[in-house]
């Protein structure tokens, strides 16, 4: 790591519009912490930069449902997760906000330079627009029938029912869900960053990091790979909310919020260091590292580093190590359904847990795929490892040292293999904490922990006092020193642990930095140890009870069945939008006529093929057995073309046709999707003749 000079280390500015929850914090907030607290440990020069995302659709939603502004809705939860993360010990060196003047000015600068330097394509499309309210209306703002599975309360985005990538134009009977109103297509201009052009540069930039961590670096290559590869991105929007386009002919137009927000980055960093903060951004010895959550992937290591490039003043990110998701209690985390453990109400449970939760979260965080929270394995975290291992062992060591030596240090006595051992521990943590392997650090600390217990169980201070006071001294030292560097070593995952202990030892943390890990002097004898409490606490039974009845209590339990369709088309992701896991609540009621308007029939399918352009479609040939039809279904991520030749499925013969991506679609599959969104045929159980009537 010598070859930096210095770091800029920043964690995705989340949408300030809902508190902050275990997921953000595992995914993102935590291990960004943990390596920038290790990174100061080392004495490097480094900025931690973070702030709220305060534009773009999702907040103009919130407010219009809770009845306020969206500058209102920012300041309230601007405030709320600032709180939150500093409760938690996540250490910003600035959490900044996007709604300020500064960045305002950074990100208009910004477009301004690119605008003058003609690096954008000024392009007109058509648009829906409600001419009621007199406004263009954002995908999320349209509502309408999906074209796939016929759920009537489909997004202009997204159908969260099947799943399907929406645009507008695919949905039937649109309506704008600001009056209801059916919207019209309407002309407007706007700035378009052409990826197209910029897709050998990008594609030379990966290459050059090809270390990344697999989930990104692949993500990437296939953004760049599939179809026609990068097509040109609007940075402009029409909307009300958010940074005015600064060029002649935008009034009513705002940045785009993916091309403002990545730029808060920089005017955080402008607000923490106004004289210096050039050099944290436009120095190449500077290391620049994002932390993010997988969904975000596609805007830091694409989007953003093509606006650096073309604005060409700017480093590039050397990593981007972006976690996978983390799921509670069977269930993926949900803003809207309440499913969630919010950090606001945690501490309200368990008061000075911090470190608690800290550990847990970073012993099970989604590094390589998707992760699960329980309160039950928090529980067993807790009692077997926290307090089992290392809050048992500095309480005996200090405990004994008090009680025999009046809780000074002993005397040394020489023990190389200790030695050996503690330095080892440390460069397996340091190692993992280079590779952003929190996981694995965690458990090497805790191993290290582990080794002090064995010893005291090996040496048995509390019996070898009687006859042998040196043998005993020497004992209680060694374990005083494993505890000193635990105190150092635990820092960047626990931080509230470390200064506890440093309090016991009474120590001056800023006397010992990272290098002085592995140590076997870090106390000298004589020295006087401060005064020893308990580290932790057991977490009992009725208290986890407590929190699973209040998880089920407060979500009402209507998951959306909708499944990960995160895309480059879903321009602000909520954080809802991965598979729903509980069974959905009945329908209304229907009549037996209802019913019996639909004409059910077993048919085999034929082929099965791809639809270009469209991730989620395939093109069935079904046959009927009184006609082949062509149906298109939404499965393509479900099935592979070729398994599902000679299936016999179950078909709405009598649906009306419709057109997909120009393609005539009579029909549609039945299909049943279980908890964790997969997906299911509904076939006649025994292979009966095509066109028979399922009834
Ligand atoms: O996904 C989100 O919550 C976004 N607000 C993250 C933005 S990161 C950066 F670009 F600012
Ligand atoms: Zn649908």
């Amino acid at each position: 790591m010598s070859e930096w000079k210095r770091y800029t280390i920043t964690a995705a500015l989340p949408y300030a519009n809902g508190p902050v929850h275990i997921g953000h914090l595992a995914g993102c907030y935590l291990p960004a912490d943990i390596y920038v607290r290790y990174l100061r440990a080392r004495r490097r020069d480094v900025v931690f930069i973070c702030g709220s995302d305060e534009h773009g659709v999702p907040i103009t939603i919130t407010a219009r449902r809770e009845g306020v502004t969206p500058q209102q809705v920012v300041d309230k939860y601007h405030r709320i997760m600032g709180d939150a993360f500093a409760e938690f010990g996540i250490s910003f060196s600035i959490y900044s906000r996007t709604s300020s003047q500064t960045h305002k000015e950074t990100a208009q600068g910004f477009f301004k330079k690119l605008y003058d330097e003609g690096k954008f394509i000024e392009q007109e499309t058509e648009q829906y627009y409600d001419e009621e309210v007199k406004q263009f209306l954002a995908d999320r703002y349209i509502q309408g029938t999906c074209p796939v599975c016929g759920n009537e309360n489909a997004y202009g985005d997204q159908c969260e029912n099947c799943g399907s990538s929406l645009s507008p134009t695919d949905l039937i009977h649109p309506h704008s869900m600001l009056s209801g109103s059916k919207p019209v297509l309407k002309k407007t201009k706007n700035w378009f960053l052409p990826l197209d052009k910029l897709q050998p540069q990008i594609a030379g930039y990966l290459e050059q990091h090809k270390d990344w961590k697999i989930n990104v670096y692949g993500q990437c290559k296939s953004w760049l790979e599939s179809g026609d590869g990068l097509q040109p991105r609007s940075m402009t929007r029409d909307l009300d909310w958010g940074v005015p386009v600064p060029v002649p002919g935008a009034e009513g137009k705002v940045l785009y919020v993916w091309f403002d927000a990545p730029i808060g980055y920089i005017s955080a960093t402008k607000d923490l260091l106004p004289h210096t903060w050039e050099t944290y951004w436009k120095d190449k010895d500077t290391r620049l590292i994002h932390f993010i959550g997988k969904d975000n992937i596609v805007f830091h290591c694409i989007i953003f580093p093509a606006m650096l490039m073309d604005h060409g003043e700017f480093i590039l990110a050397d990593n981007v190590p972006a976690n996978e998701f983390l799921n509670l209690e069977g269930q993926k985390l949900s803003t809207s359904r309440n499913w969630a453990v919010w950090l606001h109400e945690y501490l309200e449970e368990f008061k000075d847990k911090q470190d608690e939760l800290r550990y847990v979260l970073t012993s099970i965080a989604p590094e390589t795929k998707d992760s699960e929270f329980t309160w039950k394995d928090y529980q067993t975290r807790v009692n077997s490892e926290l307090v089992g291992i290392f809050g048992n062992l500095v309480n005996r060591v200090l405990v004994l040292t008090d009680k025999y030596f009046d809780n000074q240090v002993p005397e040394a006595r020489e023990c190389g293999e200790l030695k050996t051992f503690t330095t080892d521990q440390k460069n397996k943590i340091t190692d993992a904490l280079e590779n952003f392997r929190f996981r694995e650090g965690l458990s090497e600390l805790i191993n290290l922990a582990r080794h002090g217990n064995q010893l005291l169980s090996e040496k048995e201070p509390w019996k070898t006092i009687k006859d042998n006071r040196e043998y005993t001294g020497a004992t209680l030292y060694d374990c005083l020193q494993i505890i000193a560097n635990l105190a150092i070593l635990c820092e960047p995952f626990l931080p509230f642990t470390s200064k506890k202990i440093f309090d016991m030892l009474n120590l001056d943390p800023a006397s010992l930095s990272w290098e002085d890990a592995g140590r076997q002097d870090l106390l000298k004898p004589g020295h006087k140890l401060g005064q020893a409490a308990l580290l932790y606490q057991k977490i009992e039974e009725e208290q986890i009870e407590k929190q699973v009845e209040k998880l089920h209590s407060q979500s009402p339990q209507t998951p959306k069945g909708g499944l990960n369709t995160k895309t480059m088309e879903n321009k602000e992701p909520s954080s809802d939008t991965a598979p729903g896991s509980a069974l959905k609540p009945l329908s209304p009621e229907i009549v037996f006529d209802d019913f019996a308007r639909i004409d059910l029939r077993a048919g085999t399918i034929l082929s099965a093929e791809k639809v270009e352009k469209a991730d989620k479609l395939l093109k069935l040939t079904v046959d009927l057995g009184f006609e082949v039809r062509t149906i298109v279904s939404g499965i393509a991520e479900h099935f592979k073309p070729e398994d599902l030749i000679g299936i016999q499925v179950s078909v709405v013969a009598n649906l009306a046709p419709r057109k997909l991506r120009g393609i005539e679609s009579k029909g549609m599959i039945l299909l049943a999707e279980d908890t964790v969104g997969r997906l299911h045929f509904v076939s006649p159980k025994d292979l009966t003749e095509n066109g028979s009537i399922i009834k």
